[in-house]
């Protein structure tokens, strides 16, 4: 059944970074500040932070080690970790198909703003309603996913080594210094504001800092408290791009004399730094321009409240704004490509086919699918509450399935299955195969055994609306 995989990463280097770019995406910028924002600043982030080095570390260590141990992607990877188990490859392999349907077309929206700072027309986009007017529009939402999605594909079609790890390497490192940049620019914004008591105050950036690190336990209850856990847990392994078969697939292409323990550190610390930088970069200007109460997640918060935020900085708005878009647009094209190149390789392994054909085959049916899912805002519009509370379109409910209900879903079988059926040893065996030091083993092996399944368990039940 050993298919010999002809590509991989060329070094440790290489294999971070690629990671990091599957990691660092549209969640740590649009999703990290606001759930700080929301679960009392600083508190949010000593949560978060405890989380990714304990169930974080756990979750990311095993899928890299499946991949590299069984050198196969998702299916056929779960299946030689113990027969019979090939169902949870499948189980995983939905996720980024589905996510497929309607990453590209985010990407196409974050190009659109692009366009818009390069046009100068940035003063279009504070208007109220043209975001919403954008992407119930009919045909550009179209031509940029179709744009973002070729973009994609170039990179998955050239290979693991010169498209996916060449392009990393280059857009990461450039990626954090632009993160870096625009946060001290924040941290020194200031401007005068009127309450709605009439009184004139001046709200600075370092103000911001504050409301963004100090922890605020004002009116914290054993509830809340709880609800804070629950959002670090599910932002953490969406963040980490874990239990969804890519750092299965990224884990397959890792050479054997590589130290797994210190990659799975490198990557933690890449993608909380970026999500902890672009809330530095976030939460001081929202709060210098318009107070952090109202601010929102998702893409509102990119494409409705930051546009405004820039506008009010005057030229300086024109270039910050430019560059964000820039940024964004890579963390998305980064990971992206992590999705597409999961899909890939499941299918190259499957099918028996070259990669240039699958490439080629799932780019075309994939363009296909997120045009449907475009017109899902306007000539297939429909709304639908989910289990989760929400409400939402096409493009909302192919989310939710494949964050919200299967990712917890997938990662509290891969728990049972490595922490009972297979147990620990068979992962910190592969860690440590050439005598490297396993840090933080004891953490991994309570983890995996009895904290995971439980902590998924219970997001499995939030999603599905049990409370
Ligand atoms: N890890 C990415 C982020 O934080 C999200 C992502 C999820 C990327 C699924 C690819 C696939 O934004
Ligand atoms: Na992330």
């Amino acid at each position: 059944m050993k298919t010999k995989k002809k590509g991989g990463f060329s070094g440790q280097l290489g294999f971070v970074m690629a990671a990091a770019g599957s990691a660092v995406g549209v969640g740590n910028i649009w999703r990290f500040p606001y759930l700080t924002a929301k679960d009392g600043g600083g508190l949010f982030l000593l949560v978060y932070l405890a989380l990714v080095l304990t169930f974080g570390f756990t979750l990311l260590t095993s899928d890299l080690a499946i991949g590299r141990k069984t050198k196969m992607s998702s299916i056929y990877a779960y299946g030689q970790v113990k027969s019979g188990w090939k169902f949870l490859g499948y189980i995983t392999f939905v996720v980024p198909a589905l996510i497929m349907t309607y990453y590209a077309i985010i990407g196409g929206w974050i190009t659109k703003y692009i366009l818009i700072y390069l046009t100068n027309s940035s003063k279009d986009a504070v208007k109220d309603n043209y975001f919403t007017d954008f992407i119930t529009s009919k045909v550009s939402p179209i031509v940029l996913m179709l744009i973002f999605m070729t973009i994609t594909s170039i990179i998955v079609f050239l290979g693991v080594e010169k498209g996916i790890e060449k392009f990393s390497k280059i857009i990461m490192p450039g990626l954090f210094v632009i993160i870096v940049g625009i946060a001290i620019y924040s941290l020194t914004l200031s401007h005068n504001v009127t309450l709605p008591s009439g009184k004139q105050i001046t709200r600075t950036g370092l103000d911001g800092l504050k409301v963004y690190v100090i922890p605020d336990f004002s009116g914290l209850t054993v509830k809340k408290f709880l609800q804070v856990l629950l959002d670090a847990m599910s932002q953490l392994f969406f963040s980490l791009s874990v239990s969804m078969g890519i750092m299965i697939t990224y884990g397959s292409y890792v050479k054997d004399d590589i130290d797994l323990n210190k990659a799975v550190s490198q990557i933690e610390i890449f993608d909380t730094a970026a999500a902890f930088l672009a809330g530095l970069m976030i939460i001081p200007s929202i709060f210098v321009f318009s107070g952090v109460e109202g601010m929102s997640a998702g893409p509102g918060l990119i494409f409705i409240s930051l546009p405004k935020v820039f506008n009010e900085m005057g030229i300086a708005g024109k270039v910050v704004g430019l560059v964000f878009f820039v940024m964004v647009f890579f963390a998305a094209l980064s990971s992206c490509i992590s999705v597409l190149e999961t899909l890939v390789a499941n299918c190259m392994e499957l099918f028996k086919v070259s990669r240039k054909k699958v490439t080629v085959i799932l780019t075309l049916i994939y363009m296909l699918a997120s045009i449907v899912v475009c017109l899902g805002y306007n000539v297939f519009y429909f709304e639908v509450k989910l289990p989760n509370g929400s409400t939402g379109q096409l493009l909302d409910i192919m989310d939710y399935i494949s964050n919200s209900f299967l990712m917890p879903l997938i990662s509290l079988i891969s728990a049972i299955l490595i922490g009972w059926v297979v147990g620990p040893d068979w992962i910190i065996g592969e860690v440590c195969k050439n005598g490297e030091k396993f840090r933080r083993k004891l953490i991994y092996r309570i983890m995996i055994k009895y904290i995971a399944p439980v902590i998924m368990f219970v997001l499995f039940l939030q999603s599905i609306g049990v409370f």
